[in-house]
C-alpha cells in the first residue's frame, strides 16, 4: 500500500465516527497540553484505532484527535504526537498533519520545547517561528510524491505564513505577552547536543533547536496549509548550569502551558 492509499484508509476511518471539517488543526506539543481543556469537545478518535497510525511509543502518550470548537472556531487538536527518533520513517511522522489536510482544515499550528540557540533567550521564553532549517533531517516528502496534496518539488519561500504570524504578533501585543521571533533548526535528537554542536547550530542562523516541528511543517506547506509555529524555550545550553534532561525540559513546558494555550486560543479567535 502506497502513502496515499494509508492516508486515505485512515482518513475514512476518523470519517466514519465524525464529520466535522475542522478549519484549523493543532498540535498540542509541549507546553500547550492545556489547550485541549479549552476545546469544546464534539468528538475524539484515538490514533490506536486509526488503520496504520503511528503511535507514541512513550508511555502514557498513545493520543487521539479532538475535534470541536476553540474560541468559536472549528479546530482539530492532536493531543499527542510521534517524533523519528522513536524509530518511525519521517513519512509517518507527518501522516498526522497530512490527514488533518485531508480532513479539511487550512491552518496548521504547531508547538513545541526547544532549547535556545540565541542567547538573548530566556527559559519560558516563547518564539514564534519565522522560518526553519531542516537540513540536518531527512526531508518528509522523500519518496513517491503524493500528488493528491502537493507537486514533486514544493516552495518553502514562505512556511510560516505571515498573515498568521501577524496575528500571533498582534495577539501577544494585547494580551501582554512578550514575544520572541527565529529560526527553528530540527535535529534528530533522542539526545541532546553537545557543546560544539550547539555552537555550530548557532553560526547556522538557528534561534532554538527541537526534534519535532520542522518536518511538520514542510509537509503541511507541500499541501497548501498555512502554518503558524510557537517554540517555548525550555533550556538555553551553554548559559544556564549544570547537564540537561528531560524532567527539566518538561518542567519548564508544563510551567508555561496556561501562558501559551491562551495565547494560541485568542490568536485563533482572529483567524
Ligand atoms: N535540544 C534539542 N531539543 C530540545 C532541547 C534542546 O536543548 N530542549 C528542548 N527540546
Amino acid at each position: 500500500m502506497d502513502v496515499y492509499e494509508k492516508l486515505s484508509r485512515a482518513t475514512e476511518y476518523i470519517r466514519s465516527i465524525t464529520d466535522f471539517v475542522p478549519e484549523t488543526a493543532i498540535t498540542l506539543g509541549s507546553g500547550l497540553g492545556g489547550l485541549a481543556n479549552m476545546i469544546e469537545e464534539t468528538a475524539s478518535v484515538p490514533y490506536g484505532d486509526i488503520p496504520d497510525f503511528p503511535v507514541s511509543t512513550v508511555a502514557g502518550h498513545n493520543g487521539r484527535f479532538v475535534f470541536g470548537h476553540l474560541s468559536g472556531k472549528k479546530v482539530v487538536a492532536m493531543q499527542g504526537r510521534v517524533h523519528y527518533y522513536e524509530g518511525y520513517t519521517m513519512q509517518e511522522v507527518v501522516m498526522p498533519t497530512r490527514i488533518c489536510k485531508m480532513l479539511g482544515a487550512k491552518n496548521l499550528i504547531l508547538s513545541n520545547a526547544a532549547g535556545g540557540l540565541d542567547l538573548s533567550f530566556e527559559v519560558g521564553d516563547l518564539m514564534m517561528i519565522t522560518d526553519h532549517i531542516s537540513t540536518l533531517v531527512p526531508s518528509p516528502l522523500i519518496g513517491k510524491n503524493v500528488e493528491a496534496l502537493g507537486v514533486r518539488f514544493p516552495d518553502m519561500s514562505e512556511v510560516y505564513s505571515r498573515e498568521l504570524c501577524n496575528k500571533l504578533r498582534k495577539t501577544a501585543n494585547e494580551l501582554g505577552t512578550p514575544l520572541k521571533e527565529g529560526v527553528y533548526l530540527q535535529v534528530t535528537g533522542p539526545n541532546y547536543e553537545t557543546p560544539a554542536e550547539i555552537e555550530m547550530m548557532r553560526r547556522m542562523g538557528g534561534s532554538a533547536v527541537g526534534m519535532s516541528t520542522a518536518v511538520e511543517a514542510m509537509a503541511a506547506a507541500h499541501a497548501g496549509m498555512k502554518v503558524l509555529g510557537v517554540s517555548l524555550i525550555t533550556d538555553v545550553p551553554g548559559k544556564d548550569i549544570g547537564p540537561l534532561t528531560h524532567e527539566e525540559v518538561t518542567r519548564v513546558a508544563n510551567e508555561a502551558t496556561e501562558k501559551l494555550s491562551r495565547l494560541i486560543s485568542e490568536t485563533v479567535k482572529n483567524m
